[in-house]
């Protein structure tokens, strides 16, 4: 049985960043307090040009570059995401287009801030059963469309941004060892975005109730969060036969500096076994942990060989944890040079677009 090990990696942040001291601007809060109970300092806002698929672009065209991929290598292009482009079609299609992976089936992926960890085992599932050889596994959001700027409970924490790892089948043992997936629909309303699908589609009153706006019960996530985190994190140890003493990195989802100490306490591990930069990026929901994890790896952190934890929680409500052992980037020769990728992929785009117009002109004229 072939292992899924992680070969690439890559993120990419909005440029215009949002201090504490800006949002005080807009609603009753101070840079003290927020820093005093979420540790977040700033986060990044994407420009109304930038959206999540073209966050995901930049971090996927990183990630195949450090694998040395081709897109069309790709065989499974899996993004999760809780705020997609459109309800269909899929953000991951957008992405497939937009990088040219021609031969790649895509989807979304819808499982909130555990997403990333729920998408990357699904995507390294699939390569152990042997079915497919290269996955492109993306978590990207703007979550500053839905927030509303008037709500301070919920306002000051989350940002925008994008991660990918690209995974790839090798008879070397290593990659992902274990995973773990939960969920609790109980806890449905505890955090949602209640307007926009089936059960309240937009109407003028639906937008007039701030439907369409991030809605949360804070504390009851943060008690939910303390519970899952620990217990999470030692459940898939115990999958991989290990425990916490092997783990030389911990990547939790960055919501809240409060919730990732009291996973430390309950683990009994040290903060400087956590990988945390939710000081300057807030709460990127599934996007965290890829950003987490590939800043780390960028300051020389997670070397290769390193058992590495994920763990996460978010709506739903879900939560997972995932041990890895760090693989360290592809030794392929190829070169993957982002701007070509781009251009080809885009004049390929092109092509398909006026193709089927042409075929639309002909078959009219058939009928
Ligand atoms: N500035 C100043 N005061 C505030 C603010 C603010 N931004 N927000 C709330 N307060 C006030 C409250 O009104 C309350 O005042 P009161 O006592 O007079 O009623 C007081 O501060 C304390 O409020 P709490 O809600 O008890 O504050 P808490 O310490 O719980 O922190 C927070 C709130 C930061 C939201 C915390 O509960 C939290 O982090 N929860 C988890 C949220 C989370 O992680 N969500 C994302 C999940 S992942 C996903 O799926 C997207």
């Amino acid at each position: 049985m072939p292992f899924a090990h992680i070969t690439g990696w890559g993120m990419h942040v909005p440029e215009p960043v949002l201090t504490n001291d800006d949002i005080a601007k807009l609603v009753d809060t101070s840079d003290e307090w927020i820093r005093d109970r979420t540790g977040i300092s700033e986060r990044r806002i994407a420009r109304d040009t930038e959206f999540p698929s073209t966050l995901a672009v930049e971090a996927s065209l990183k990630a195949l570059q450090v694998a040395n991929l081709a897109p069309a290598e790709l065989d499974l292009i899996i993004c999760s995401t809780s705020t997609p482009e459109y309800i269909f079609p899929a953000t991951a299609c957008l992405i497939q287009d937009q990088i040219g992976a021609v031969k790649a089936g895509a989807f979304d992926l819808s499982a909130a801030c555990s997403g990333f960890i729920y998408a990357t085992n699904m995507a390294a599932q699939a390569i152990r059963s042997g079915s497919i050889k290269n996955a492109l596994v993306i978590g990207t959001e703007t979550l500053s469309r839905f927030v509303n700027w008037k709500d301070r409970n919920t306002c000051i924490l989350f940002g925008d941004g994008a991660g990918a790892f690209v995974l790839q089948a090798s008879e070397k043992p290593g990659g992902v060892l274990s995973a773990v997936m939960h969920s609790d629909g109980s806890g449905a309303y505890s955090l949602t975005l209640p307007g926009g699908g089936s059960r309240h589609p937009a109407t003028e009153t639906t937008v007039h109730e701030g439907k369409h706006f991030i809605q949360m019960d804070g504390k009851e996530v943060f008690r939910f969060a303390t519970r899952v985190m620990g217990r999470a994190s030692m459940e898939a140890l115990e999958l991989a036969d290990m425990t916490p003493n092997d783990v030389q990195w911990f990547v939790p989802h960055q919501a809240n500096y409060r919730i990732i100490e009291t996973a430390a306490k309950y683990l009994k591990v040290p903060m400087d076994k956590f990988v945390v930069n939710v000081d300057r990026y807030g709460n990127t929901s599934t996007a965290s942990i890829p950003i987490a994890t590939v800043e780390a790896v960028e300051k020389g952190k997670i070397k290769n060989d390193d058992k590495v934890v994920f763990v996460g929680f978010g709506a739903g409500l879900t939560w997972g944890a995932m041990v890895v052992e760090w693989t360290g980037p592809s030794l392929a020769k190829k070169v993957i040079r982002p701007t070509q990728v781009r251009l080809t992929a885009r004049l390929r785009s092109w092509v398909r677009r006026a193709i089927r117009f042409i075929e639309g002109i002909l078959s009219r004229r058939e009928l």
